[in-house]
């Protein structure tokens, strides 16, 4: 066997160009999907104060935002609604009028190559905050489950070409395929979150779509961070009730079960960079401590090795942005 000094790793490390040639990973902006918040209203462009560069916008404003997003070729928008009304059902959510609808219909309009995913759950929508129907103070997974399907179908309805349901209730995406299936959405995929963790990572998330739950938490259906095999059954549970594309959430501090999930299944895989995340990232930069460019880089690709498809992400717009002007 060859070793120091006829070998050296370092010959392929000497100049940016033969790094380039046996770099093993890379991000491409087409492996992103960017989300994004639709407040109901009017005139409304409203930036998130814990997710700098991040907006609330209502339906109105968003034809030059996402038009802006197509240019980049960022594929896919992931739409999260934020409702005037909140009620014991998340009525709201299923609305044919709601936010969400209104947003898809408009975004069609002006990006009609854009694809529009939207997030399937109920907690901006619920007065409790929780993700879905309350019973004597539980979440009462069944009967969350028509609520879900009535969601996804309205959205479907709406022109979405992609459903994505984060609620984490057993037999969801069952209930979602069928109800698609019978009014004749058969060929909407959906993305299922299907192992979502209860990650303290989604704070800042919860001031940008109000969802917070008025109380408990939501460890008796988002799983517990330690677990790993238990990831996995959830992930073989949604694809045998027929998901299309499988994700993980939170992304960074979970590289190992996204590692696991990319070796034990062939369906599309993504992960959710959550806002959590970007949080740190922007106040490290914004203190000076990271290079922004390069952190980015080094995070989006490191979930890449990890085994990840695609990467939803809130920095989809500035890494989009760095690569067009890289030339
Ligand atoms: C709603 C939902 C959450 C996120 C995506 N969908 C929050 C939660 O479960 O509390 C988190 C996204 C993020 O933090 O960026 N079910």
């Amino acid at each position: 066997m060859i070793s120091f000094p006829q070998l050296r790793l370092r010959r392929l490390r000497r100049t940016e160009t033969i790094r380039t040639l046996v770099r093993e990973n890379r991000v491409d902006v087409s492996d992103l999907i960017y989300p994004m918040f639709v407040v109901e209203g009017r005139g409304v462009k409203q930036e998130v104060a814990s997710m700098p560069g991040i907006f609330r916008y209502s339906p109105d404003q968003l034809p030059p935002e996402v038009e802006e997003i197509a240019r980049l070729k960022i594929p896919a928008v992931l739409l999260f609604g934020i409702p005037q009304h909140k009620d014991e059902l998340g009525s709201s959510a299923y609305n044919p009028e709601g936010v969400v609808q209104q947003a898809i219909r408009i975004i069609k309009n002006s990006a009609p190559g854009l694809l529009v995913i939207t997030d399937v759950c109920l907690c901006e929508y619920t007065n409790h905050g929780h993700c879905g129907v309350v019973i004597n103070s539980q979440v009462d997974n069944d009967q969350t489950l028509a609520l879900l399907a009535k969601t996804a179908l309205s959205h479907a309805e709406a022109g979405a070409d992609i459903v994505a349901p984060s609620d984490m209730m057993d037999g969801r995406v069952q209930a979602i395929r069928q109800e698609l299936d019978k009014y004749g959405f058969a060929d909407i995929p959906i993305l299922s979150y299907a192992a979502k963790y209860a990650s303290a990572f989604y704070g800042p998330f919860r001031e940008a779509a109000e969802s917070a739950p008025q109380f408990g938490d939501r460890r008796s259906y988002q799983m517990d961070p330690p677990n790993v095999r238990e990831a996995l059954r959830e992930v073989e549970q949604d694809i045998a009730e027929g998901a299309d594309i499988i994700m993980i959430k939170p992304a960074l501090a979970y590289l190992d079960v996204i590692r696991q999930a990319r070796s034990t299944f062939n369906h599309p895989l993504a992960a959710y960079s959550v806002s959590g995340e970007y949080a740190m990232v922007k106040v490290a930069v914004h203190q000076g401590w990271f290079n922004e460019k390069q952190i980015v880089t080094e995070i989006l690709t490191a979930i890449k090795r990890a085994g990840a498809d695609i990467i939803v992400t809130y920095h989809a717009k500035e890494f989009a942005t760095w690569l067009a002007t890289e030339g």
